[in-house]
């Protein structure tokens, strides 16, 4: 989908990827409506000519009003880029309970509600994009992110599924599975502090802009996912042929790191 014109709305767009796209996707001529809780970096991001919509995403009523206000003025949604998320470093058999709900309710439940509400919008127009925003964690589990992990692999299949599921109403959902970006997550998270393996961590690693980059060109060629750094492919194939190896190497790394 080419995005000059289109009405894009990106959840988690005050900073890191998500206001990163929102600049990929101007740059591109699309018309923008942005969400996220911290409202002065919000109305930054926005700009003048942007829509700034605030409001926690944990809340199922927040949800209602971006849709509906996103509608109200520009008449349509073409792409949902929902990308807001957090992390949680509690192992899984610790974290309490409320801690791993929070987590699925933003990082699952929120991305769920908006692509069933956009989903409505665009079957209307029998066309749009719904982008969700996984990980490499979303494909391979890691040690000292049990629960993000667990998360992540549930928008995976979310997200195949919605593919299939929407296929003939002219809707296409594309799946991205980022590696390390630079952005402020690993100090945005629910709980726990990151392993200092994965603080220093090098391999993977890219700017917010770089991912950003990856996700809109994967809309423009309607992608089915898009793996950015393109390295962590290699990553995924190794998990899916040698897992038992994999799981070695990960569990010492989450080992000599406690
Ligand atoms: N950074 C990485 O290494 C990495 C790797 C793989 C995947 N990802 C995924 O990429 C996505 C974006 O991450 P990022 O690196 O850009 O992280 P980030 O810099 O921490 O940005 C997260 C965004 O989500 C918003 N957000 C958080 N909680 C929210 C809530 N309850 N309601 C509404 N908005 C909320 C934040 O805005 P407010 O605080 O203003 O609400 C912010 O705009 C996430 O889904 C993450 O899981 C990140």
């Amino acid at each position: 989908m080419k995005l000059a014109g289109k009405v894009v709305l990106i959840t988690g767009a005050s900073e890191g990827i998500g206001a990163a796209c929102a600049e990929a996707c101007r740059k591109r001529g699309a018309r923008l409506a942005l969400s996220a809780r911290n409202e002065t970096k919000l109305n930054q991001v926005a700009g003048v000519d942007g829509l700034a919509i605030p409001g926690d995403l944990t809340q199922p009523e927040t949800r209602r009003l971006i849709v509906e206000r996103t509608v109200a003025h520009y008449g349509t949604i073409d792409v949902l880029i929902n990308n807001a998320g957090a992390g949680l470093y509690v192992a899984a058999h610790l974290a309490p309970m409320e801690q791993a709900r929070q987590l699925f309710e933003l990082n699952f439940f929120a991305m769920l509600e908006m692509s069933q509400l956009a989903a409505a919008v665009m079957r209307k127009q029998e066309s749009g994009s719904i982008v969700n925003v996984s990980s490499i964690a979303g494909k391979l589990t890691l040690p000292w992110f049990t629960l993000y992990s667990a998360s992540k692999h549930a928008v995976c299949a979310l997200t195949d599924g919605l593919r299939m599921e929407l296929k003939r109403d002219g809707i296409h959902a594309i799946t991205v599975c980022p590696g390390y970006v630079d952005t402020g997550f690993q100090s945005h998270v629910i709980a726990g502090r990151p392993p200092l393996v994965m603080q220093r961590s090098r391999p993977l690693r890219i700017t917010a802009e770089r991912c950003a980059e990856a996700i809109v060109r994967g809309i423009e060629r309607n992608a089915r996912t898009v793996v950015t750094p393109v390295s962590g492919w290699l990553l995924m194939a190794a998990a899916r042929m040698f897992p038992s190896l994999v799981d070695w190497q990960l569990e010492r790394m989450y080992s000599k790191a406690r």
